[in-house]
């Protein structure tokens, strides 16, 4: 049986008079594949700043499971929460547009291997130790999701769809529990999406780790996702299998009375 990961329990955001999230509650297990759906503007992407540790809760609890304990996620920034295994990428790529792929992966892999500051200050050993050790990893990295080619070039010289795998990639190296993806797909071409399902599939199948991902590619939701959660104006209008989902009355409203299947 999986272990549950994240919990969130009745999670509201208000900005000024307007609730962009509506007493959310929703569970993560351990290594899941989960999608989070809804129209434009039905709070999305305020959830998953939240449940990065980005965006304080207005209320209600955020909380992942680390070595047995559940810690709390509050708004205290990305660097303390990847303590707590989560990771995330951004609706709009987050790289370093001026360094290369591997440095970009490299600065994520340096808070897993970072030696004390003496060690830092007269390379010590320890220091060269991990500096190969990072490399290694970095290399491991590239070779096993792809990146070979565009290894030394940099980020902001790559096309969108690569760019978009670097920074999953990037998210990877800080060796989560669970990973957050925020439209991974969008201003894909089918066939870079189609690169980015396997990749997507791979990703957790191969980390021992949880994926949330939000979305509105439906073809890739339903083709990759085990279980969806869908939102609308802030609140969680339905959750289940993708079978379950799209099969919901209440989702099939909300898309406009269209075929949850076709809508994108
Ligand atoms: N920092 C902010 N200040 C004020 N309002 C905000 C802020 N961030 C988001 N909102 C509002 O909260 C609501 C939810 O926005 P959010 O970006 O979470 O939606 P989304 O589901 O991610 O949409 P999309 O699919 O278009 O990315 C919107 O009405 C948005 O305008
Ligand atoms: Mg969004």
């Amino acid at each position: 049986m999986a272990e549950k990961l994240l919990t969130v329990r009745n999670v509201t955001r208000q900005f000024g008079g307007l609730t962009a999230v509506n007493d959310v509650s929703m569970t993560i297990y351990d290594n899941e594949l989960v999608a989070l759906i809804g129209p434009n503007g039905a709070g999305k992407t305020t959830l998953f700043n939240m449940l990065s540790g980005l965006l304080p809760a207005t209320s209600g609890t955020i909380a992942i499971r680390h070595d047995g304990r559940f810690y709390k996620v509050s708004g205290k920034g990305a660097t303390s929460v990847a303590q707590h295994g989560i990771s995330r990428t951004f609706q709009n790529i987050r790289l370093f547009g001026d360094m290369t792929v591997r440095e970009n992966i490299m600065a994520a892999l340096n808070n897993q291997f970072k030696e004390n500051f003496w060690s830092t200050i007269f390379h010590t050993p320890g220091y060269y130790r991990a500096e190969r050790k990072m490399n290694d990893e970095a290399q491991k990295l590239i070779d096993r999701y792809h990146l070979t080619a565009v290894a030394d070039s940099p980020a902001n010289k790559l096309p969108y769809g690569m760019q978009r795998r670097v920074e999953i990639v990037r998210a990877l190296a800080t060796n989560p529990k669970i990973i957050f993806l925020d439209e991974p797909a969008a201003g894909m071409n089918p066939e870079e999406t189609a690169e980015l399902t396997k990749m997507i599939r791979q990703l957790r199948d191969e980390n021992n780790l949880a994926v949330l991902l939000i979305e509105h590619d439906m073809s890739l939701v339903m083709s990759l996702a085990e279980r969806i959660y869908v939102l609308d104006q802030g609140e969680v209008l339905a959750s289940g299998t993708p079978k379950e989902v799209s099969q919901n009355p209440a989702v099939v409203k909300a898309y406009l009375g269209g075929d949850i299947n076709a809508a994108g």
